[in-house]
């Protein structure tokens, strides 16, 4: 997907390394076409929560729960997107971004169950209109948390009518918008919503239930397939995919039998959980054998795993970080501190136990291994898109940093560079190893509400002055900025500014 605002290099037909900057270094040269974008999503920037008609999602009533979220923050304001939209946009145009991967709020759209708010739906229509005349490619994610609470309050994704509801919900904003949006991602992560949402608690609606939880987590993939053949029906040639959420674990000990037991179990139930259902059409066998082992089961009826396994045009992977796991340690505290008591998430795997290593860490503690991702593109292009002939995405990648404003008001973030440049190399290499790659999303355009971390955690290119709302490009931006209008990523540091 090319946009007007993405110029490539001179003529490379593929990736490569050369040197082809006038009067620059050496640069890592991404293939023509290749997709440069910002994501956001919708409860994390919009604020306007009770205006145009939206009622109140999980993370609303979440949000007002003693201890859910640092600080006692909320999403009511957020950056006030919803008000300031023209100027985000403004803002993506300046930074010359091909792609802009946002989530349509179900509440606003469809406030009840079976009720369509056309003042919601007016909403995206406007920025989708404002985001094509800036030659930016609007790419919609149906789903990023946010369930309507009255679906909740029916059992939310526990529940199996969850899925009839969220295809009509799907329907009703392709029709308003398919006629302009052509990439539509169908869920944003479902192991958060399920098992961080349903299971650890850490995430709205904060259950702490496994059978829901791996409820939860079929009906999401249902939801998912049945909205794809949906949004494939109506024949405009809608793009569809889903954005999962991956890492990579590796065993302290590579010569310990339970520390591999505990990795497989721990890839079992974050990374094949989603990708084996929707790519080979089933649950793999650990992840089963995990969750009859704490007496619980997903609630498979007939035909539900050749729903789940509608082909897609492509795949989204959210990469931060990675992990060494050892049988040995001690179990870590669940994450984030709570203010309440939260659970293990992953149901079935007992207690986390990791392994610190000695490399640089994020704000969220998170450890910056780009190797790792690397590597983890090579895998899930040998082992799932690649033999599908499914093209992946980086749908996000970004860190937290506590960043600094500085005396005349800019913001200087060299970590988040340093993250970027290790991570967009990553990319590159594996683009250049052939692994069918064709765009990549930061995470995030802007600072926002980081979930239960409320707004301690800034993941933005662009810092967000939360008293005033003024939007300040950091120093990442100008580095995102230059690759994304450049499609090269220079390798000796010369561009910073
Ligand atoms: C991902 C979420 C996104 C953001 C980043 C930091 O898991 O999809 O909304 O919170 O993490």
């Amino acid at each position: 997907m090319t946009s007007t605002m993405t110029t490539t290099p001179t003529t490379p037909t593929s990736a490569s390394s050369s040197s082809p900057e006038p009067g620059g270094g050496p640069g890592l040269v991404f293939p023509p076409g290749f997709v440069w974008g910002a994501a956001t999503a919708a409860y994390q920037i919009e604020g306007g929560v009770d205006e145009g008609g939206r009622t109140p999602s999980i993370w609303d009533t979440f949000c007002r729960v003693p201890g859910a979220v640092a600080a006692g923050d909320t999403g009511d304001v957020a950056c006030d997107h919803y008000h300031r939209w023209q100027q985000d946009v403004d803002l993506m145009a300046s930074l010359g971004l091909g792609a802009y991967r946002f989530s349509t709020a179900w509440s606003r759209i469809c406030p009840e169950p079976g009720v369509v708010n056309r003042q919601g739906l007016d909403f995206y229509s406007r920025l989708v209109d404002a985001l094509l005349e800036r030659g930016i490619t609007p790419w919609l994610t149906l789903y990023h948390w946010d369930l309507p609470q009255a679906l909740e309050d029916r059992g939310g994704w526990a529940s199996r009518d969850v899925v009839d509801h969220f295809v009509e919900y799907a329907t009703v904003v392709h029709d308003a918008l398919g006629d302009r949006v052509t990439r539509w991602t169908t869920l944003n992560e479902p192991w958060c919503s399920a098992f961080l949402g349903y299971a650890g608690g850490q995430h709205a609606p904060g259950r702490q239930e496994p059978q829901a939880a791996v409820s939860a987590a079929h009906h999401l993939l249902l939801a998912h397939g049945h909205a794809t053949r949906a949004l494939r029906a109506a024949g405009t040639g809608a793009e569809v995919g889903l954005t999962v959420n991956l890492s990579v674990y590796d065993p302290a000990d590579p010569g310990s039998d339970a520390d591999q037991a505990l990795v497989d179990r721990h890839d079992a139930l974050l990374n094949r959980v989603f990708l084996d259902p929707v790519i080979h059409g089933r649950y793999p066998q650990t992840a089963l054998d995990a969750w009859a082992a704490v007496g619980v089961a997903p609630p498979v009826r007939d035909g539900d795993m050749d729903v789940i396994a509608t082909p897609l045009d492509m795949i989204g992977v959210n990469y931060y970080t990675s992990s060494l796991v050892s049988a040995e340690t001690s179990p870590e505290p669940p994450t984030p501190p709570p203010g309440r008591t939260t659970a293990q998430p992953m149901v079935g795997v007992g207690q986390v136990r990791t392994v610190p290593r000695d490399v640089p860490r994020t704000a969220m503690g998170w450890e910056v291994q780009p190797d790792d991702f690397a590597r983890l593109l090579r895998r899930v292009h040998a082992d799932w898109t690649g033999p599908a002939g499914v093209p992946l995405y980086v749908t996000e990648n970004g860190a937290a940093f506590d960043d600094a404003v500085g005396a005349d008001g800019s913001v200087d973030d060299p970590e988040r560079v340093a993250y970027l440049r290790g991570h967009l190399r990553a990319v590159h290499q594996a683009v250049t190893g052939g692994v069918d790659l064709h765009g990549y999303f930061v995470w995030s355009l802007l600072d926002n509400f980081e979930w239960a971390y409320g707004y301690a955690k800034r993941f933005g290119i662009v810092h967000v002055d939360f008293d005033t709302q003024r939007r300040t490009p950091k120093t990442s931006a100008r580095v995102y900025s230059r690759v994304a209008s450049t499609s090269i990523l220079d390798v000796d540091g010369t561009v910073t500014q």
